[in-house]
C-alpha cells in the first residue's frame, strides 16, 4: 500500500494513509511527510503503536529532536522511559493520589508551545496512548488564515510590533504579570506576525494562554487589541479539532499554528506521549514586507 495524503475537510491538517510508522520509512516518504506536513499544518497517522524509540525516529524525520523547556523532577514519569525528550501529557495517579505526568485534567487554553523561548521548537507530536470514551480533543488552528483575516485597520496597529510571550505553567488563564514579576516567569518578546521561514508565508503569533502584552501600548488598549486577536485566532472558520483515538499519531507545525485541548472525564484515563524538534528564532513579517 503506498502513502496517501488525505485532506482533511477542515482550515488545516490531512490525514496520511497507507503508513505503518514502525517499519523503516524510504527517503522519498519522508520528502513527501515533510511537503504534507508544510502545506498542512497538522498530519494525523490513525492506527498506530509506537515505542517511545518509535515516535522518537518519526520526530527525527522533521528535524533534531527537541529536550524539554524545563527539566525538573518528573515524578514518575521515568517508568515511561523518560529521558528529557518525552513529555507523558496524562491524569495518571499514583498510590497516593499525586499525577504522575503532565498537564493532567480539564481544558487547555489556546497557546503555541514553548513561544516563550528565544527558539521555539517547531514541531509538536502526540501518541495516544490511552483516550477517554469522549472529550479532551484537541483543536488546532491556522494562524496563516488568521493573520489573512486580520481586518486592515487593525493590522495597522500591529504592524512591526512585539508582544510578551510569558507562561507560568498554568492551563488557563493569562499570566498575572503583577503578581509575579516577570523576573520570575519564563518570557520572550516575539514578533506579533512571523514570516515561516520554510514556506515564507506569513502567521500570526499570539495566544491566549501565553501572551501577555503588545509593546508600546497602553494596557487597556494592549488589552483590547490581543482580545481580538484571540477572537480572530479562536473562531471556527480557521479551527481543525481532532477527537482522538487510542493510536493516533498527530502532529503540527508549531510556528503557523496554535492549539488547545478541550475538557474531558477527570475519572477516565487520558495519556499522551509528547515529543518535539527544535525550532530557531521567529522573524518578523514585517522586517521583510
Ligand atoms: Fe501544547
Amino acid at each position: 500500500m503506498s502513502l496517501e495524503i488525505r485532506k482533511i475537510d477542515a482550515p488545516l491538517g490531512a490525514e496520511v494513509i497507507g503508513i505503518n510508522l514502525c517499519n523503516p520509512i524510504s527517503e522519498d516518504d519522508k520528502k513527501t511527510l515533510y511537503q504534507a506536513w508544510l502545506d498542512n499544518i497538522c498530519l494525523v497517522f490513525r492506527n498506530q503503536n509506537l515505542t517511545k524509540d518509535e515516535q522518537i525516529n518519526v520526530a527525527s524525520i522533521f528535524g533534531k529532536v527537541g529536550e524539554r523547556a524545563t527539566p525538573k523532577k518528573r515524578r514518575n514519569e521515568d517508568k515511561h522511559g523518560y529521558d528529557g525528550t518525552i513529555m507523558m501529557v496524562s491524569n495518571d495517579r499514583d498510590k497516593a493520589g499525586n499525577y504522575t505526568g503532565s498537564l493532567p485534567d480539564g481544558e487547555m487554553w489556546w497557546h503555541h508551545d514553548m513561544s516563550y523561548r528565544p527558539e521555539p521548537h517547531k514541531a509538536t507530536f502526540l501518541h495516544g496512548l490511552e483516550i477517554p470514551s469522549h472529550g479532551g480533543e484537541t483543536q488546532l488552528s491556522n494562524m496563516y488564515l488568521a493573520y489573512e483575516q486580520i481586518p486592515s485597520k487593525l493590522k495597522t496597529k500591529i504592524i512591526n510590533k512585539k508582544v510578551l510571550q510569558a507562561y507560568d505553567f498554568a492551563l488557563r488563564g493569562r499570566v498575572n504579570l503583577s503578581e509575579k514579576g516577570l523576573e520570575n516567569i519564563q518570557h520572550q518578546w516575539q514578533p506579533i506576525c512571523i514570516l515561516h521561514p520554510e514556506t515564507k508565508r506569513t502567521a500570526l503569533y499570539v495566544s491566549r494562554l501565553i501572551s501577555a502584552s503588545i509593546e508600546g501600548l497602553e494596557p487597556t488598549e494592549s488589552f483590547e487589541i490581543l482580545e481580538q486577536l484571540y477572537e480572530i485566532s479562536e473562531n471556527r472558520s480557521v479551527v481543525y479539532e481532532h477527537s482522538w483515538q487510542k493510536g493516533d499519531l498527530l502532529m503540527w507545525d508549531n510556528r503557523c499554528s496554535i492549539h488547545a485541548r478541550k475538557t474531558f472525564p477527570s475519572e477516565q484515563r487520558r495519556v499522551l506521549r509528547r515529543c518535539t524538534v527544535e525550532g530557531g528564532p521567529m522573524i518578523s513579517a514585517d522586517a521583510v514586507a
